[in-house]
Formats: structure tokens, sequence, C-alpha cells
């Protein structure tokens, strides 16, 4: 199956794409954080062609995408007052909220959880499928389980193909990583992955707000995740990365010491660390580096996504030159 190349600004195209989401394949899109893979999400047969096309674990649930809060509705049990605040204040966005789910919900997306992972997002050519189609749309981030995320349709083809039926191509993403994953099912509001809303923005929205330690450390094989992608491997190039708290002249003389063949810095701005962070670990692997030390972002605002990013990449490799940002 050769991947259909189609323009996500093209009307046409747009109502292709529906017509094969609506016959139960799977087309990848852009969304203003990463591309996904999109199927029917009330279809288990389609859902299950993510999973074989990923080579995704079983266990790991999908994100459903909608158009507003108001599409939410059949698919939980109901919507408590702090998703409506939620969805207000960032919703179309990179907001990705859990709730517990309604019986329309096939157990294959939520990968049998009692809760479903809800997201409008706020990209055009997503909000023009979605429209399109009518259906709420389940997809995950459109790379093989385990690469990083893929932020150019390139990237899509890259690894996906012979095994989906069409890309919108919608150009780079905006955002660069994805979106921020928070439970409502849970006493107390979750983070459970960080990403393009901030945990200083949700504080303002919600007041209390816990952090799952899976976001900042290594998960043993004992412990119990609150969200299952994050006890998988993830975003990991094939080279060995080490992540570096340090300078960049203490970084490179460190390297050389080690013997690394390259020291990746994405400067100091986190927006465009976000947005350069997938293709660069792409790019490590086109290149055939095998050792590679990274210089450590700050942890603030998207910071702290760009963090949790390179930690996993990492393996959890992590060395401090300096006191810690
Ligand atoms: O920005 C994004 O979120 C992108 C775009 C395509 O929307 N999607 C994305 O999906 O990153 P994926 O499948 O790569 O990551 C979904 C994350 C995983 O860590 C998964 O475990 C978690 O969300 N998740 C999904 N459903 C969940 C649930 N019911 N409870 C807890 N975590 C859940
Ligand atoms: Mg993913």
């Amino acid at each position: 199956m050769i991947i259909e190349h189609l323009c996500a600004s093209n009307p046409i195209h747009i109502a292709h794409a529906a017509d094969l989401i609506k016959q139960g394949e799977l087309v990848a899109i852009p969304t203003e954080t990463v591309y996904g893979l999109a199927a029917n999400a009330l279809d288990p047969a389609a859902v299950a062609k993510i999973f074989a096309a990923k080579g995704r674990p079983q266990d790991n649930p999908l994100i459903v995408h909608i158009l507003s809060i108001e599409d939410a509705a059949p698919l939980v049990t109901h919507i408590p007052e702090q998703a409506l605040s939620l969805a207000k204040t960032f919703w179309p966005g990179p907001l990705t909220i859990v709730l517990e789910k309604s019986a329309l919900v096939p157990e294959i997306v939520s990968a049998g959880l009692p809760t479903v992972a809800l997201r409008a997002p706020s990209h055009p050519a997503a909000r023009a499928l979605l429209r399109a189609c009518g259906l709420p749309l389940a997809a995950p981030s459109a790379n093989k389980s385990g690469s990083p995320s893929p932020t150019t349709s390139q990237h899509v083809v890259d690894d996906m193909s012979g095994r989906i039926a069409a890309v919108l191509d919608g150009g780079p993403c905006d955002i660069g990583v994805e979106s921020t994953v928070i439970t409502l099912a849970t006493p107390i509001p979750m983070l459970l992955r960080p990403g393009g809303v901030s945990l200083e923005d949700l504080k303002i929205v919600l007041g209390e707000l816990r952090i799952s330690e899976a976001v900042t450390r290594e998960l043993q094989a004992h412990e119990h995740a609150q969200s299952p992608g994050m006890k998988h491997r993830h975003y990991a190039p094939k080279a060995e990365l080490t992540l570096v708290h340090g300078s960049f002249e203490e970084i490179t003389r460190y390297a050389k010491e080690q013997d690394a063949d390259g020291v990746l810095d994405f400067g100091e701005n986190p927006e465009e660390q976000a947005r350069q962070l997938f293709a660069k670990l792409r790019e490590i692997d086109a290149l055939g580096l095998r050792k590679v030390f990274v210089r450590c972002p700050g942890k603030q605002g998207i910071g702290l996504a760009v963090y949790n990013r390179l930690l996993r990449a990492a393996e959890f490799r992590e060395v401090t030159l300096v006191s810690k940002q």
C-alpha cells in the first residue's frame, strides 16, 4: 500500500480523507502538536489497525479527538465542572483531559481502562477532517512505537510507508511536542504528561493539581502507571543519549573526555526547543551518531515537556556538571 499524499488545505483532499476514515482506513493528520494517526474511534476494527501499524502495546490507550466539549457528552459518564473550565480556557488546543468513559467508547480505545482521553485540536486541517467525518477520531502520534513523534509529513512517511492509506500534509507542526495530559478521574486532578499547555497555566485554572511521579523519574517494574504511555520505552534514537546539566562549554569538554561523537544544544528559547526536538532526535540516527550528549533545557513552561521527552529518549541517563537549574 503506497501512502496517498494529500494536501491539508485542499477541501477535496479533506473530503477524500474523510471517506477513507469512514471506510475504516487510517489517515495521518497534522495537528498543532505532532502528526496523529487517525481512525474512526467508534470502529474497533479500524482502531485495531492503529495498534498494528504502530506496533503499539495493547495496554496503551489512545486519545480521542473531538471538535468541542459538546462532543464529549456521549463519550463520558459525566462532565465535571473542572473539565468545562479547562475546555473553556485551553480548547481547541494542546490539552488532553481524561474522564470516566461511557459504553460508547470501544474497549480497544481505552485499553480496558474505565476512562477515556479527550482532546479538541486547534489545527485547521484536523478540525476540517473532524467536521467532514462527523466522527470522533482516535489518534496517537503517527510514529512507530518507541521512536520520536513525527512533526513533518516526511517523518510520517519514513515510519508508516506501506502501513497506512494516506497522509494529509500540513507542513511542520507548530508546537512540536505532544499535548499535556491531565486526568480528572482522580479525586485531585493529576498531570500525567507535560506538553503544549504549561503546568503554570493549568494551576491558574485548577488551583490544586498533583504531578504524576512518572513525569520526572523512571517507574520501577512493580509500580502502577497512571498513564500507561509513561512506562513504555519512548522517543529513543538508536544512539546512546545522555542528558547533561551544564554550560555548552562544560558539556563540550565533557563530551570530548567521554569520547562522544556529538553534542546537542537546543539554545535558550523553550518554544524553539520544543519545535526542533523530535526532528533533531531523528537527525541523530540519520547521521549515524553513536554517543550523543544533550544539554538539558530549563523546566519552565513548555520546557518541562522537552525535559520529560529528552529524559525518556536518554533512557533516564542524566549527568550534572553544575548545580541543576
Ligand atoms: O498531541 C497529542 O496528544 C498527539 C496528537 C496526535 O493529538 N497524540 C498523542 O497520542 O501524543 P499518544 O498516543 O502518542 O499519547 C497518548 C498518551 C499516552 O501516554 C497514553 O498512555 C495516554 O495519553 N492516555 C490515553 N488514554 C489514557 C487514559 N484513559 N488514561 C491515562 N492516560 C491515557
Ligand atoms: Mg506517542
